[in-house]
């Protein structure tokens, strides 16, 4: 384990579309009864990876339409009936919710996004050649920024590197890949659709992988979730196969209140955004105009809290639970933790989940980590 020094700022490419990368398509309906993959292209796959289709650049495999309606009127009937009412941040990222989310990494109170990318731009060589993957897998890859690093990286190493992006977001998932083709003439891209939570088999195959977990997701989770996450994760990997997981450290709480309540209101529309969701999912009344955007810093648990809480008291109904939900006034829907970690918190985690920890590195500042670990 090891510290660095934070990198000089970075200079943005500038996406430009590309049309007419050919593309082949998979939809997984029975998993049992899935085909290997051979020389098709348009076959479903589970198990190893498929090699590549010959002239087929992209492939895009979709575990999931709709981020799974099921799974999601379930949570929110869970969800709304608990005395703290609650709903699962998962269901942020739809569409337009990812395109929120990639505004927020831009807000200048957002110092995550900004300083995971200089960190990764400073210590992408040395993560490549302790790591030496065929294939970097990308668990929530949104618009793949900072993926750009690692693919420059293993370029330089004069790897033929295969990027294999797992989203929620197909639309992001597709716009993100065509950029990335027109940009890397020689990269292969296997984009799954899919809930990383759910998906994460698709992870597997006996390529040498680095598998990255950026923009401190896992601070998403409650303690509990991101044990059992990581185990998971953990278990899909071969001996000699890398992780590499972005942090957001314990910090000044006034620069951590600040991030999560910006000025312009980008995350205020990000957080009320939920409930479109909900609204279109599941044919609810929610008007988003009724709720204040809260998010607060709670020391003792380190972690951000965000809520969404009911201006005045009223009702909202939601026609596919056929669900009545009363809010009270000041009474507030829990919509996401952002928790937030030490060095020792991070290497503990991960030894937990069944990882050895090689590397762990953080800029000047100690705003951010980052922690490469390996299948023990
Ligand atoms: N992983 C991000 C974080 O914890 C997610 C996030 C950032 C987020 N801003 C948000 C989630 C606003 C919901 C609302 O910082």
């Amino acid at each position: 384990m090891q510290t660095l020094s934070a990198a000089p700022a970075r200079t943005r490419t500038q996406p430009h579309p590309t049309a007419g990368i050919e593309e082949a398509t998979t939809k997984s309906t029975n998993p049992a009864a899935a085909p290997r993959w051979r020389d098709k292209p348009l076959r479903l796959q589970r198990g190893p990876l498929p090699a590549g289709a010959r002239g087929a650049r992209l492939h895009v495999d979709v575990q999931l339409r709709s981020n799974g309606r099921a799974a999601l009127a379930r949570a929110v009937r869970r969800g709304l009936l608990l005395p703290q009412k609650m709903l699962p941040p998962k269901y942020f990222y739809d569409d337009y919710g990812s395109q929120l989310f990639d505004a927020i990494c831009d807000l200048p109170e957002y110092y995550l996004t900004r300083t995971e990318h200089a960190l990764l731009e400073a210590v992408a060589d040395e993560v490549v050649a302790l790591a030496a993957p065929r294939d970097l897998v990308e668990l929530g890859s949104g618009a793949s920024r900072k993926t750009r690093l690692l693919l420059d990286a293993l370029q330089r190493a004069g790897g033929r590197p295969r990027y294999v992006p797992i989203d929620v977001s197909e639309g992001m998932l597709r716009r993100s890949a065509q950029i990335l083709l027109g940009d890397y003439p020689r990269l292969q891209i296997h984009a799954v659709v899919g809930d990383y939570e759910r998906h994460l088999h698709c992870v597997r195959g006996g390529r040498r992988r680095l598998v990255v977990f950026l923009g401190s997701s896992i601070g998403n989770f409650t303690p509990d979730e991101a044990d059992r996450f990581l185990r998971r994760v953990a278990e899909q990997l071969n001996p000699g196969d890398h992780f590499l997981l972005g942090v957001d450290l314990v910090k000044d709480h006034a620069v951590l209140h600040a991030a999560y309540n910006d000025a312009a209101g980008v995350t205020a529309e990000f957080n009320r955004n939920i409930l479109q969701v909900i609204n279109r999912a599941l044919a609810a009344s929610f008007d988003t105009g009724a709720f204040d955007h809260v998010a607060f810093y709670n020391a003792e648990a380190a972690q951000i809290e965000m809520h969404l809480r009911a201006r005045a008291a009223h009702a909202v109904h939601i026609g596919a639970l056929d669900m009545r939900v009363a809010f009270a006034a000041g009474e507030t829907i829990h919509t996401e933790i952002s928790r937030k970690f030490t060095r020792d918190d991070t290497v503990a985690m991960l030894q937990r989940a069944g990882f050895e920890p090689v590397r762990w590195f953080e800029p000047a500042s100690h705003y951010f980590g980052l922690a490469l670990g390996t299948r023990q």
